[in-house]
């Protein structure tokens, strides 16, 4: 209701500086005591070997360095994943680099990773209250040389492993250049066993298992993601985020900023994320579960992904177009159709 009344305003701001202006008022609303954070009542599920509270969590991308965990946490979410993150700090492109495109309820971005390092975004976790589960996003520095990019994941793997309750491997963004290139076959085999023999040792160090979950891009076709699906059951890794933002602009070519570059995200994503999803998950088999991610402006969209394979979901821009309340709005719908089909189950 709020929110309803002050996005007009807010969207009349340059979008980054929208961004700054809500993240400062929602820490200020925080810190007064005027959010609390209000328990939703829901079956608590384990993914990954985790305990979520509720399926609902936000995107990467919102808080790139983990500076407002706890008063996002209050908003209800069920896990919150900060980040990316990149070894050393960075400026990302210059602006402009985000843009709304309401008509479609949808955002064009090409941050390209402005972010202030690994080290101060685990100096944020480190003084952040929150006990629910944190994913720690990572990525590689828009400098390093694709053939060394594993190095920069193994770096902020270290670092964020025995802090983070999982750790995202961002090889989606179509913003950091050759980035997507990970994707291929022999660059993901490479890349995963590295991963998976540091978490290993990782585990093995601090006695803690932290899940790794690798997050793909909607822009693959079919054979690709049965490709990148036999790699990730190969490497046991833990799960996948589907999907990062689309390079397409089918639909949506003729609004003002669709010729902008960068990532589209929100309501024109998401068929195309759907559609990932019920891919990975015709071939995973539940194998290793799958993070839906996407275009989830309502409660019917994200029962779509559910209904696709997701496990859980997160949202970055429906938290934009319709503010904090489409949180709860989603669980209490997510939270509904598992007493449904408990009930339908114990009803066989
Ligand atoms: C993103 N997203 C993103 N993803 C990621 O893995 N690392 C990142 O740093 C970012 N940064 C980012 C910035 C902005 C401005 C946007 C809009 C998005 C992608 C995001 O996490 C999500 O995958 C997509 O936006 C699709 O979900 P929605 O927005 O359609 O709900």
């Amino acid at each position: 209701m709020f929110y309803s009344l002050l996005r007009p305003l807010l969207f009349r701001l340059e979008p980054e500086t929208a961004h700054r202006v809500t993240f400062d008022a929602i820490e200020k609303a925080y810190r007064f005591g005027l959010i609390r954070r209000a328990a939703i009542a829901c079956r608590s599920r384990n993914v990954m070997g985790l305990d979520f509270s509720n399926p609902v969590g936000m995107a990467a991308g919102l808080d790139k360095n983990g500076e407002h965990i706890d008063a996002l946490a209050a908003l209800g979410f069920g896990f919150i994943e900060i980040g990316t993150v990149t070894p050393r700090a960075q400026p990302g492109n210059p602006k402009p680099r985000l843009f709304r495109i309401p008509q479609a309820r949808a955002i064009v971005n090409r941050m390209g990773f402005n972010n202030d390092g690994i080290d101060k975004l685990m100096a944020n976790v480190r003084r952040a209250n929150y006990r629910g589960i944190l994913g720690i996003n990572i990525g590689k520095n828009f400098d390093t040389p694709i053939e060394k990019a594993v190095d920069d994941y193994l770096t902020c793997l270290r670092k964020a492993y025995r802090y983070a309750d999982y750790i995202a491997i961002n090889i989606s963004s179509p913003n950091t250049p050759s980035l997507r290139q990970l994707q291929n076959a022999e660059e993901l085999d490479h890349l995963l066993h590295m991963l998976k023999l540091n978490q290993q040792k990782l585990s093995d160090e601090y006695g803690k298992y932290t899940p790794i979950a690798v997050k793909i891009a909607p822009d693959l076709d079919p054979q690709q993601i049965d490709s990148i699906a036999a790699l990730l059951m190969k490497h046991r890794i833990d799960g996948v985020i589907a999907t990062n933002t689309t390079i397409s602009r089918a639909g949506i070519e003729t609004l003002p900023y669709a010729c902008e570059s960068g990532g589209l995200s929100g309501g024109p994503l998401a068929k195309r994320a759907t559609a990932v999803i019920r891919r990975l998950h015709g071939v995973l088999q539940g194998a290793l579960p799958i993070i839906g991610v996407g275009g989830i402006l309502c409660a019917a969209d994200a029962v779509e992904k559910v209904e696709a394979g997701a496990s859980l979901v997160q949202i970055y821009s429906g938290l934009i177009y319709r503010g904090p309340r489409l949180i709860r709005e989603i669980a209490h719908a997510l939270c509904a159709s598992d007493a449904q089909h408990s009930s339908r189950a114990g009803s066989r």
